[in-house]
């Protein structure tokens, strides 16, 4: 079949693993969930009671991480050193320590050069993150960033704006979350050839068919 490598970055809550996926089911090829390695590598560093403020520390376990994710679309599984940590992963208490990981430089290198190695080996993929479209894999055959306005994004959540003061005080931590994330690689505006995919009034079958619209227009 022929090569097809489709890169996707975009904030958290623009509905990007589900419609990653479900592109990647259509177009018959494997998904790449980059975000999973990180927090993958950050559950292992808090599980070895690694110092997460010593940036070497911390570069040296990504380094040493083995690591193993799946990249069905329709098996989700993630193993480091053995342990799966499929669930244990989306846990808050990852999300709230990953930029310790997606902040350090040598952690994303390694990171990215084992992403690269992935994408290499699977001729078609889809795969999905925050630099996918600028550093991972800059020359793919179709690059896209799918964004949602705030609202949309905390509505798929679960958030209301002006909600309960917990909601808010979530709403707050999610914002933070994604300014802070977007200072490593930016991923809220579109770097030149890549389209963007603007989610916040599209149902997801919408969303689905926006995205293989542009990945028809860039690849052929
Ligand atoms: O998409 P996610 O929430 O699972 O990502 C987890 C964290 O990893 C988040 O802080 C952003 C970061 N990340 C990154 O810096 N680069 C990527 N390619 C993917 C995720």
């Amino acid at each position: 079949m022929e090569r097809l490598v489709i890169a996707v970055d975009g904030p958290s809550g623009s509905g990007k693993s589900s419609v990653s996926k479900e592109t990647a089911r259509r177009l018959d090829a494997v998904y790449l969930d980059t975000g999973a390695m990180y927090r993958a590598v950050t559950w292992h560093a808090l599980d070895a009671g690694t110092d997460l403020s010593d940036a070497a520390a911390v570069a040296d376990a990504v380094r040493a991480a083995d690591l193993e994710i799946s990249t069905d679309p329709d098996l989700e599984s993630v193993k480091i050193h053995g342990t799966d940590v499929t669930e244990a992963i989306r846990e808050p208490f990852v999300s709230e320590a990953v930029s310790a990981v997606a902040t350090n430089l040598e952690a994303r290198a390694e990171l990215v050069r084992r992403q690269r190695e992935i994408i290499a080996a699977n001729p078609r993929i889809v795969a999905e993150g925050r630099d996918i479209t600028t550093v991972v894999a800059p020359d793919a055959d179709a690059r896209i960033l799918l964004t949602a306005s705030e609202e949309a994004r905390m509505r798929r959540r679960g958030l209301q704006l002006g909600g309960t003061q917990s909601a808010q005080d979530l709403q707050r931590q999610v914002v933070a979350r994604d300014a802070k994330d977007s200072t490593v690689s930016s991923f809220l505006i579109a770097s030149d050839g890549v389209a963007t995919v603007d989610s916040s009034d599209l149902d997801f079958e919408e969303t689905v068919q926006a995205v293989l619209a542009a990945v028809t227009a860039q690849s052929n």
